[in-house]
């Protein structure tokens, strides 16, 4: 089975998280590409859904999928999202695609977290993907100072603006022993808007896309 494959047995396995009559809060990448192409077999099902970026959102569009405005909805039940890593206290590092900021957003406000991924995102430790960091654009330099006393090598990742007008640095051989804290720490320096590290708010549910099929973690 490819990569690609387990993502998309992942993607489907993620419907049975979804109840009718409700609005689906939708992530971005690959996987969740497999995800929105599966949801439209549930659009009548379904009130709609809020996307974590634009990309996710002409997808859902050209499905016939409702997307609302976040500031309109009062509760999202369900948010399905892929991660670049995650660990087994289902701690993620996010930002791969430049989506981190809404994806945040939208998982801040949902219930429940239903990570999908391969299974070759399942990791012992975080840190081997460099982590995402979004960045006011006059602020890049600054910031990637402060990442360096943090002990990482923040790569400005080149001609990529976010769906914010911002910047992404890459942070790239980070020890991180304490998501928490460091999620935190890096969001405290002043410019960024905030980092991939999914900590505070992790994933309830993973589903990870094997060999053998879906095989769901919570
Ligand atoms: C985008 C993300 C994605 O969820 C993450 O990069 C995984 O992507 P893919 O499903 O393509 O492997 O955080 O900002």
């Amino acid at each position: 089975m490819t990569q690609d494959e387990m993502k998309k047995t992942a993607a489907i396995k993620a419907l049975e998280f979804i109840e009718d009559d409700t609005i689906v809060g939708v992530g971005t990448g690959s996987t969740v590409n497999h995800f929105i192409d599966a949801l439209a077999s549930k659009k009548n099902d379904i009130t709609g859904a809020v996307s974590s970026s634009e990309e996710s959102t002409k997808r859902l569009k050209a499905l016939d999928i409702e997307v609302f405005d976040l500031n309109g909805v009062n509760e999202i039940s369900v948010y399905v999202d892929g991660a670049d890593e995650i660990t087994e206290h289902m701690h993620m590092i996010k930002g791969g695609g430049a989506a981190l900021t809404r994806e945040k957003i939208v998982a801040a406000v949902a219930k429940s977290f239903v990570c999908i991924c391969d299974e070759s995102k399942q990791v012992p430790m975080l840190g081997k993907f460099p982590l995402p960091v979004e960045v006011i654009p006059m602020a890049r330099s600054y910031v990637a100072r402060e990442l360096v006393k943090l002990g990482g090598d923040p790569v400005y990742r080149q001609g990529v603006v976010t769906d914010n007008g911002n910047v992404i640095l890459d942070v790239h051989n980070l020890d991180i022993i304490d998501p928490k804290r460091l999620e935190s720490d890096i969001n405290a320096i002043v410019g960024v808007v905030t980092n991939g590290l999914f900590a505070h708010r992790g994933a309830d549910v993973l589903i990870l896309g094997t060999p053998e099929g879906a095989k769901v973690v919570k």
